[in-house]
């Protein structure tokens, strides 16, 4: 009566408005791939165990791959009366092969398909995000040799703080990122199993071979309970949160760039390329990339928000709110993914001013803090030294010069230990160099740092 694959059971035909309403074949479709790759591993397992012959299994692996390439070169019909990509390529199957197309949902429904193509699909998206990752960690290490010698200002409250080398500022994003890394590898364990085979929630009478089914499609083991199985989307929610971190981090940088790029930080030149104007200042280059990067962490948190709030107190098993889970998995990676690829050129091409950070060193008593672990290592209690130096930087502010313009006697006066060698502590240059602690921004320790993960990225000795 419907002409649909599930309408044996219904008097009237599906209205119009129901149709366009349930419809996620305009964006599911992009499972097709992955839709077609697990019903093939399905067909080849059904005829491993008998369910149907051998022959028919080939005329089904030929067909699927036949239509695989239609849906690729848009020859492929699309109607939202077939609902989504499941029921588009079985019905397709079905006018080609009749009743051998009619097998190939045996031991199978839409629910166990719909969670198999989605993680698979999320399992290729890991590993493309990682790669991108791996591509910008690249560009923050290919840096480090060029940048080597330049202090930078580090800044707690935006307000200057200590000095620190730039490629210990570049090193720091490089963590964030590995952080990232990890954490989506992590997913991709709970990603990688199979739930097709669950059936509609409650598995099947018939004698399939699930464990077969995930070898062929690379999985690493099968889902233990059907009922958990058809309902869990926790993978999806992992997955999107590891992405919400990245843009984090990501917004993170470009916040810091827009900034150190304004001419009243003037730290950074961004290539004109990655730049754009506007059209009514003429004298405008403006970081638009680094904005939209930062404005774009905003969807993919909103991604996050989406699913969390849609599996909500769902009931066990498969609910049709599952089908909204689509638009923001694909959208926040699909955002993530873009972002990754403006990102590492523009860290690979920013150049740094290096006389307007300089100048910017002298300023604002950066050194301060390495003036009060001198005092400390000649034994004054660290409240005391902490209270001199700022007495000091007092001082210094009044007469409005750095600490260093300040005379011996004024120094004595402040306390006996402060004797000339207490000049050998000032200064942005000192006061990296005195640094020691392990993972600090001393160049010994900044150095072995950039080695290893010149090592860890596969780098080659040469390239910085
Ligand atoms: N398009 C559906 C989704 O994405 C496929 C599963 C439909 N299952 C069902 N019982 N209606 O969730």
């Amino acid at each position: 009566m419907t002409g649909k694959a599930w309408g044996g059971a219904f008097d009237e035909a599906t209205d119009r408005r129901v149709e366009r309403f349930t419809e996620s074949v305009s964006f599911d479709r992009r499972l097709y791939a992955h839709d077609i790759a697990a019903s093939i591993a399905h067909a080849q397992m059904l005829a491993k165990v008998g369910l149907i012959t051998a022959a028919e299994c080939q005329q089904i692996e030929q067909a699927l791959a036949q239509i695989r390439q239609e849906i690729e070169q848009d020859r492929f019909p699309f109607s939202i009366e077939r609902e989504d990509i499941h029921m588009h390529i079985e019905a397709v199957l079905v006018e080609r092969l009749g009743d051998v197309g009619r097998k190939l949902h045996t031991g199978r429904s839409r629910n166990d398909q719909v969670a198999t193509d989605m993680r698979l699909w999320v399992r290729d998206a890991i590993d493309r995000i990682d790669d991108r990752l791996a591509t910008l960690q690249q560009a923050w290490v290919g840096r480090c040799a060029a940048d080597a010698g330049v202090i930078l200002p580090g800044y707690t409250h935006l307000q200057g703080a200590q000095p620190v080398l730039a490629p210990h500022y570049w090193l720091a994003y490089c963590d964030k990122f590995q952080r990232d890394r990890d954490r989506l590898a992590d997913a991709r364990r709970r990603v990688n199993v199979l739930s097709l085979g669950t059936a509609a929630l409650a598995g099947t009478s018939l004698p399939i071979d699930r464990a077969d089914v995930a070898r062929r499609l690379g999985f690493d083991g099968v889902t233990a309970n059907s009922l958990d199985s058809a309902s869990d989307r926790d993978f999806l929610l992992e997955f999107v949160f590891a992405l919400a971190v990245v843009a984090e981090h990501l917004s993170t940088w470009a916040e810091e760039w827009i900034l150190w790029s304004t001419a009243e930080f003037g730290f950074l030149r961004l290539p004109q390329a990655f730049c754009t104007g506007s059209s009514i200042m003429p004298q405008k280059i403006n970081p638009d990339c680094l904005e939209l990067i930062r404005g774009k962490t905003a969807r993919v948190i909103g991604a996050l928000q989406t699913l969390l709030v849609l599996v909500k107190g769902l009931p066990l098993a498969y609910n049709r709110d599952l089908q909204e889970d689509k638009p923001p998995v694909f959208d926040a990676a699909d955002t993530v993914e873009a972002c990754l690829g403006i990102a590492a050129p523009l860290v690979s091409r920013a150049e740094l001013d290096r006389e307007a950070i300089a100048a910017r060193l002298e300023q604002g008593y950066l050194d301060a803090t390495t003036l009060m672990e001198h005092l400390i290592r000649r034994g004054v209690p660290q409240r005391t030294a902490h209270g001199l130096v700022g007495q000091l930087v007092r001082l210094a502010r009044k007469k409005g010069v750095p600490l260093s313009g300040l005379s011996p006697a004024e120094f004595q006066a402040a306390h006996a230990e402060l004797d000339q060698s207490a000049f050998d502590a000032l200064g942005a240059e000192r006061a990296v160099r005195a640094m020691t602690s392990y993972g600090s921004t001393g160049p010994e320790q900044v150095a072995a740092q950039v080695a290893t993960w010149k090592k860890r990225l596969g780098m080659n000795a040469g390239s910085g």
